[in-house]
């Protein structure tokens, strides 16, 4: 299909005040990161639907993307103590990450290198890693450490190298553990990128703790899953509560590599409302208390909901964060910062607790394991991180009260997944339409994989 040439087409941004027209009124000066802005142009042609639909796309992500990409598996805080480890799957693939020592975590293939039973089921904590089924054992650091009735394996002298568990990359950024699987794999610094690392610099996520987890499989591919958090073009009329008080058309998009930005502004109406709210009601809805009930922050006649949210947030974030709360913006208490790290791990910035991730459940491209984290500051001792609470493809996500308001905003989201998946194949042309700059983190991210399948497998 061919693309028309971008700069053919003046970019528009949707009608009424824009993010950096609302930075302009910001009570705290605002660092240039917040100003820099940097769209993703790449044409109008549509994403192919067998992108979703076909095994055959799923293998090659299976063969290009998920054995060469940096991906999040887990936090540091997960692996508090040497022999610690968790098991994390993509795909048909399943990892060992382990603490070897106090300062090196290594991450192995989870598979027994005798006749290749999976080391490991669960996360947990041991001295060595021990197959279950005649007794291999191996180190922490992967070295071989026991073979049963080793008067039988005469062959493995001359081989000890090779009976090493075989190790993948594993880099680490802001309390967060990634592997890669490809030995020739850029540094995750360098995947990254200086402008994602120079961002969360200033919001502290080492010291912050997983409060609450909760998976879901859903039956959809993963990246409808993904993507359906990648625009706020939805929110007018999947989540039309939040209409009074986000302007999620006047959303800001930014991408730098292999990362990306969705803020969406606060505090001020979609353009797409019939009417205009007061600031009182837009904080109403925002807080979800009812007309005639008090409301719990303070809020005096004539300030805006920014204002009275931004004081609140620098209260309740005081604590954890000393008085530096003073210098920092409105905008880093009030609105959302949606990021992603391509391809499938989405940590919320500034002061939200949120992060996303999303995979292919096991090796079926028609179902996903989508997981909403709480990531949040502690003052005092570290509080231990929540167990994992999994629901099913047919458990709501209040079942999970842990997720307090967010479940019911998921729950809408997730009502659209599954309708995606199966429209698609009713769908009557080839490929699915994207706006042009709302949308762009999902033609980004598109974009992106086509390149690691045009590359090839490992
Ligand atoms: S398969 Fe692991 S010890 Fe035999
Ligand atoms: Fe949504």
């Amino acid at each position: 299909m061919p693309k028309h040439a971008d700069d053919q087409i003046p970019l528009e941004r949707s009608p009424g005040p824009s993010w950096q027209d609302v930075l302009d009124q910001d009570s705290r000066p605002v660092p240039e990161f917040l100003r820099a802005e940097s769209p993703y142009l790449n044409g109008f042609s549509d994403i192919p639907k067998d992108r979703y639909l076909s095994r055959e796309w799923h293998e090659k992500e299976k063969a290009c993307l998920w054995s060469r990409v940096w991906q999040f598996a887990c936090r540091e805080e997960q692996l508090p103590e040497v022999g610690s480890y968790i098991v994390y799957e993509i795909a048909d693939q399943s990892y060992l990450v382990t603490k070897v020592s106090e300062d090196e975590i290594k991450a192995y293939p989870n598979v027994c290198l005798h006749r290749g039973r999976l080391l490991k089921t669960y996360d947990g904590r041991c001295t060595e890693f021990r197959c279950p089924f005649h007794g291999f054992a191996w180190h922490l650091d992967g070295g071989l450490k026991h073979i049963p009735a080793e008067w039988d394996f005469p062959h493995l002298e001359t081989r000890s190298e090779d009976m090493a568990l075989p190790e993948v990359n594993v880099g680490t950024w802001a309390g967060f553990v990634f592997i890669n699987p490809d030995p020739e794999a850029e540094s995750l610094h360098d995947f990254l990128g200086e402008e994602i690392m120079r961002h969360f610099e200033r919001w502290d996520m080492e010291n912050r703790y997983i409060q609450a987890h909760v998976s879901k499989i859903v039956n959809c591919n993963w990246k409808i899953a993904n993507e359906a958090f990648s625009e706020g073009f939805h929110v007018n009329a999947t989540h039309p509560q939040g209409m009074t008080y986000t302007g999620d058309p006047q959303s800001q998009v930014d991408i730098w590599g292999n990362t990306a930005r969705n803020i969406s502004p606060k505090g001020i109406p979609c353009p797409l409302l019939p009417f205009v709210p007061t600031e009182e009601q837009m904080l109403r809805d925002a807080l979800d208390v009812r007309e005639g009930e008090p409301l719990p922050i303070p809020f005096e006649e004539g300030e805006t909901m920014r204002t009275a949210l931004s004081r609140a947030g620098r209260e309740r974030f005081r604590e954890s964060f000393g008085d530096r709360v003073d210098d920092l913006t409105d905008a880093e208490f009030l609105d959302a910062w949606v990021y992603t790290v391509f391809p499938n791990f989405m940590p919320w910035g500034a002061f939200n607790r949120i992060f996303y991730r999303f995979r292919p459940n096991g090796d079926n491209h028609e179902s996903c394991i989508f997981e909403i984290f709480y990531l949040t500051p502690f003052s005092g001792d570290r509080p231990p991180p929540a167990l994992e609470t999994k629901l099913g493809p047919s458990d709501p996500w209040t079942d999970a009260p842990e997720l307090e308001k967010l479940a019911m905003v998921a729950e809408q989201d997730t009502f659209n997944m599954q309708r995606v998946h199966q429209g698609l194949k009713v769908l009557r042309r080839e490929g699915v339409l994207l706006s042009r700059y709302q949308e762009s983190i999902l033609r980004w991210r598109q974009d992106l994989i086509q390149e690691y399948v045009e590359l090839g497998p490992q």
